[in-house]
């Protein structure tokens, strides 16, 4: 009897009653267990709905800090004169390039999110200095590299995984590969990998736009340039992934170009001309192929 017992509890049963029954006990048992089963189902029906909510909230609060980076974004762009939706497009193309070299999800969307506030620092420099249409004396220019510094000091110490990365990315994403790049001359691995992947973008994106000082480039141009400056400028792994998500990066460009022409409106006021040493400063390059014939 006692094995039969044991055996019972092991499968899982919870109470006994011994034959004959008493209908009295019977009664009892059978409704303090049925009262056990509602409780249970009670509290299981109160955890799931406690779980549901804790997921609301937690979306909730993820929606919120997305819309505030956006929004932040979006006066860091009229600030630096109103260039179309650069941020927007440094943002898709670094989570390309950042899925490209096979970060994990959540990293690609850490970066997705930090890439916008990589010029943040720019609200901390001069009008004089970020709206001169003309060349930067060295001072201005000294002065214009700040930005990068500017920007870490506002993002640092940040609570969320978004704003320690976004922090990362303004501090370093021009430096260079091969330790020319500013402010720390970092190179190779010790340049964050999420500033290598923006670098990428960031210029990308500066050289297919018009600027005051500049023509748009062509994207073919903007694509051979970067690959280019592969093992100098940029982080090698980068420009691979760069390359192998260039159909989905053309598509990306075809289509907010559709959406929104990059070209500069009458109201945008002229940016600065010299703030970074990258010929993406300059009209386009042109490349020839082995016979000297100009490429489209
Ligand atoms: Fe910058």
């Amino acid at each position: 009897m006692t094995a039969l017992r044991v055996n019972a509890i092991a499968a899982g049963a919870t109470d006994f009653i011994n034959k004959p029954f008493d209908p009295t006990e019977l009664q009892a048992r059978v409704t303090n267990l049925l009262a056990l089963r509602r409780a249970q189902i009670e509290l299981a029906d109160q955890t799931a709905w406690l779980k549901r909510e804790v997921e609301k909230a937690t979306a909730h609060l993820v929606e919120r800090e997305e819309e505030i980076i956006w929004r932040l974004a979006r006066a860091i762009e009229y600030r630096d004169g109103d260039t179309g939706g650069h941020v927007s497009r440094v943002a898709q193309v670094s989570c390309l390039i950042a899925e490209g070299i096979g970060l994990s999800p959540e990293r690609c969307r850490c970066i997705y999110l930090a890439a916008p506030l990589h010029d943040i620092g720019k609200i901390g420099i001069a009008d004089s200095i970020l709206s001169k249409p003309g060349k930067l004396t060295p001072t201005e220019l000294e002065t214009m590299r700040q930005h990068v510094s500017i920007g870490a000091r506002i993002l640092e110490n940040g609570s969320s995984d978004v704003i320690r990365t976004a922090e990362l990315i303004a501090q370093s994403h021009h430096e260079r590969w091969d330790g020319t790049g500013y402010p720390d001359r970092l190179s190779g691995t010790d340049i964050p990998v999420e500033a290598r992947v923006v670098a990428i973008a960031d210029v990308f994106d500066a050289l297919c736009s018009e600027r005051p000082y500049k023509q748009a480039w062509p994207v073919a141009d903007a694509y051979r340039e970067i690959a280019s400056l592969s093992g100098t400028h940029f982080d090698p792994a980068c420009v691979a992934a760069f390359e192998t998500r260039w159909p989905e990066i053309a598509a990306l460009l075809a289509a907010t170009e559709a959406r929104t022409p990059r070209r500069l409106t009458a109201r945008a006021p002229p940016l600065a001309g010299t703030c970074l040493s990258h010929p993406y400063h300059k009209t386009p390059r042109k490349y020839h192929d082995r016979r000297g014939r100009a490429l489209a």
